[in-house]
């Protein structure tokens, strides 16, 4: 019989036991899933945004289906950094043998610092994923992740403040994704983790106004999984530093095209709502098809579409 493949990665120096992680915003702190399956299996955990202060997240209605997706405008309702390094922290230590990412937010390049600097030496904190996703309130709004200076500057601040992995999460409505990639690598960022929702929104014709409460959401699930695909493709290209796919990802067959794209690791995220197990479904059928294929290991899958046999 063929050895079982070799589903082990390395990114930023974070050793994972395999390269199926949970996306931020859909896991939560991983404790409601544990009725489903234990998350331990997977290679990692990024958890919900965690901001300076609480939030209590944008005005309902906060979620929308649309053909193929979701649009969500839950605007990072979390309980703080404090709170969740004093009550949800130590319960995921305990329950969970697996990487703990810690995704973080903010709306000042002092806040990002700030958050980085509490949770930097904390033991059982793997790495941190930066949101660049949210408004700069200093600059009228403008998402952080929107030009490659602001963004730079968000990462440096978090870089000066810990000695962790820093993987940078770039959003997609930008207009040119590998500008932003490139800024952010110099800045500081040892991986990086595309992408983050597109921005879109719904109108009730019924009542005759917008379904979401904020009227602007993040759109997510298999329609933006080209999107994804092709933001991978670019950036794995132009940067020497690995990359997480995510965006659609519902199955291994998904998550096989951003390896091939270029990723290092997949993360599934609105596919966790849809079916709890698309974790454990897609990290069985990669080894499945790594086994059919005769690959001894994930490694060697990582951007075959562009670099070839
Ligand atoms: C309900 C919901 C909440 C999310 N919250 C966050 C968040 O707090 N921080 C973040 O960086 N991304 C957040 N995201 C974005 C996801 O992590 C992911 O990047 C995006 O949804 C694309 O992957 P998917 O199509 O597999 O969901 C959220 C997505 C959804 C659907």
């Amino acid at each position: 019989m063929s050895k079982a493949p070799d589903l082990s990665m390395e990114i930023a120096g974070l050793k994972l036991k395999n390269p199926v992680l949970v996306a931020s915003g859909t896991f939560g702190f991983g404790m409601e899933y544990c009725d489903y399956f234990n998350p331990s299996v997977l290679g990692g955990i990024m958890t919900k945004g965690i901001t300076l202060e609480p939030r209590p997240g944008n005005p309902p209605p906060r979620l929308c289906e649309t053909p193929a997706g979701l649009l969500n405008s839950i605007g990072l309702e979390n309980p703080g950094v404090d709170d969740f390094l004093a009550s949800y922290l130590p319960v995921m230590k305990e329950k969970f043998s697996t990487a703990i990412i810690v995704n973080i937010a903010g709306s000042t390049v002092e806040q990002y610092a700030e958050v980085s600097s509490k949770l930097d030496g904390v033991e059982g904190i793997d790495a941190l994923e930066v949101n660049i996703s949210c408004p700069n309130v200093k600059e009228g709004g403008m998402a952080f992740g929107a030009t490659a200076q602001s963004a730079a500057q968000v990462v440096a601040a978090i870089r000066n403040e810990t000695s962790l992995p820093l993987i940078v999460k770039l959003s997609p409505n930008v207009t040119d994704i590998v500008e932003i990639a490139q800024a952010v690598v110099d800045a500081g960022a040892d991986a990086l983790s595309l992408i983050n929702t597109l921005l879109g929104m719904a109108i009730d014709i019924e009542k005759e106004k917008p379904v979401l409460g904020n009227v602007f959401g993040g759109l997510s699930g298999p329609a933006v999984k080209p999107v994804a695909v092709r933001a991978v493709w670019q950036v794995s290209q132009s940067v020497d530093v690995p990359v997480i796919g995510m965006g659609g990802i519902t199955g291994a067959e998904d998550a096989l095209e951003f390896f091939m794209a270029g990723a290092s690791a997949v993360a599934i995220g609105t596919g966790n709502f849809t079916d709890p197990l698309t974790a454990v479904k897609t990290l069985s059928g990669i080894e499945e098809y790594l086994t059919e294929k005769g690959y001894a290991s994930i490694k060697e899958l990582i951007g075959k579409a562009w670099k070839g046999s």
